[in-house]
């Protein structure tokens, strides 16, 4: 069994109790970016040269990753927070399905396979308990480069017509500004001939922090961050020393709402307050005091009051906060409307939230949350990483301690958690069943 597929296993018979109504001080330290480092890896595909990145967190879905792309002939070295990716002798192997259906990022790198060999064959990545997750944008964006693509049996081929050796520029415009979409056009179409431009293009930090590194291997993209990205096509691309990705703004707003609910002064760093503004803004509306620097937040709670939220597409409030900041919302005073917008099933922690003793009505995707003076601890489950995160931040306001199962998901995204908690005065452990 693969160390990932082991750790998945080992996460699967552990729980987190969390001991309620503690105060937390001192300083949250924030790793690298999940979502970032994740595209940032399969960017290695692209060159023959040595990909070197740091401030890599340490995570599961890491692992992951990087099995997927040894299995594509990548070589990978981890050392710490730096990873070595070198793509000299890729073996044109497709990436093994149950690899892809536990790691979506790794579709993306069909893109880049595409790209460098003119050929690609990945298996579909399969819906989630969050929703469908459909790759429609990726499959036209690469058919709009000139790509053949075809699915069967599960598996997405894409290839280059007749004798064509690259890609072609084109002009594109994505239905939705989808983030993986966005990425896996842009791998793409970095090596291909001529220009392109992508409209209603993602514009999270993440797609800025690829486009920032496939800058520095040579290619030349501008626009990244904003909502048309062009890119003229280049030959090659090289390698790279010490890139450094950006801090995880998810895990960033997780800990600050950690503070939030038990009402605890704390610093919060590294943090790139842009990459963060719609949170930031809804911990003001709720009564939080933040002092903002170029190194990170601290945060001085009040008393919370309920506010409204809708996730949106970067930079509107983003979807992976939303239980979080649900979570957040069940012992603040008032009502708060939470509407997901982004997946039609994440709703899925109300029903654990509830347990707590939450007052939460669902109409659709929209959920009513009634602040109570407290919730009570109870065994919860969480259904996806930030479902996990939400009901761990429930636990540390909960009177008595809550067993937080699903720490398979956890696991995923945040690095080290019950030590981070525990560095800032929670009482936080995880037991084997
Ligand atoms: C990325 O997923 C993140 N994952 C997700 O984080 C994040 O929630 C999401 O972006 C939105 O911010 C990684 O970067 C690895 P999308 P991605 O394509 O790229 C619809 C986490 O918790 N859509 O932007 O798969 C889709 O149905 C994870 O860290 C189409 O309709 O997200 C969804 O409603 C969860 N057609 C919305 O766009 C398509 O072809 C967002 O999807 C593609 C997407």
């Amino acid at each position: 069994m693969t160390a990932a597929a082991t750790a998945s296993q080992e996460s699967l018979k552990q729980h987190l109790n969390v001991t309620g109504g503690l105060q937390l001080n001192g300083t949250f330290r924030v790793s690298g970016a999940k979502n970032s480092a994740l595209v940032l890896m399969t960017a290695s595909l692209l060159t023959e040269d040595c990909v070197e990145l740091v401030n890599i967190p340490n995570l599961t879905d890491i692992c992951s990753m990087s099995e997927i792309l040894e299995s594509l002939g990548v070589q990978v070295t981890r050392d710490s927070d730096r990873i070595s990716l070198t793509a000299s002798n890729l073996n044109g192997s497709n990436p093994p399905y149950e690899l892809v259906n536990s790691l979506r990022a790794s579709f993306f790198s069909i893109g880049p396979l595409l790209g460098r060999l003119g050929q690609a064959k990945v298996p579909l990545p399969g819906g989630c308990r969050i929703g469908a997750r459909p790759v429609v944008e990726h499959i036209r964006g690469l058919k709009s480069l000139g790509a053949v693509v075809s699915v069967e049996h599960g598996i997405v081929t894409a290839s280059l017509p007749g004798t064509r050796k690259r890609l072609r520029g084109a002009q594109i415009v994505l239905d939705c500004p989808s983030v993986g979409a966005t990425e896996t056009i842009l791998m793409a179409a970095v090596l291909a001939e001529g220009t392109s431009t992508i409209e209603n293009a993602a514009q999270e930090p993440e797609v800025q922090d690829l486009a920032s590194l496939l800058n520095v291997m040579g290619a030349r993209i501008t626009g990244a961050g904003g909502p048309v990205i062009t890119v003229e096509g280049v030959e090659t691309l090289h390698g790279c020393r010490d890139y450094p990705v950006i801090p995880d703004r998810i895990e960033a707003g997780t800990f600050l709402m950690a503070a939030a609910i038990t009402r605890s002064p704390l610093r919060v760093e590294p943090v790139i307050p842009e990459h963060l503004s719609a949170v930031l803004q809804k911990l003001r509306d709720c009564g939080c005091a933040l002092e903002i620097d170029e190194q990170g937040v601290t945060i001085t709670p009040g008393e919370l009051t309920a506010v409204d939220i809708t996730t949106q597409p970067f930079p509107g409030f983003p979807t992976d906060l939303q239980a979080p900041f649900m979570a957040l919302m069940c012992t603040a005073q008032g009502t708060s409307v939470i509407s997901e917008k982004i997946y039609e099933n994440r709703l899925q922690h109300v029903a654990e939230l509830q347990r707590m003793g939450a007052s939460i009505r669902v109409d659709g995707s929209t959920a009513i949350v009634e602040g109570v003076s407290s919730l009570s601890a109870a065994p919860v489950t969480g259904s996806d990483l930030r479902a996990a995160a939400a009901m761990v931040l429930a636990g540390l306001v909960a009177r008595g301690t809550t067993k937080v199962s699903g720490l398979k998901h956890l696991d995923r995204g945040y690095d080290d958690i019950e030590s981070k908690l525990s560095r800032v005065g929670a009482r936080v452990n995880r037991n084997s069943v």
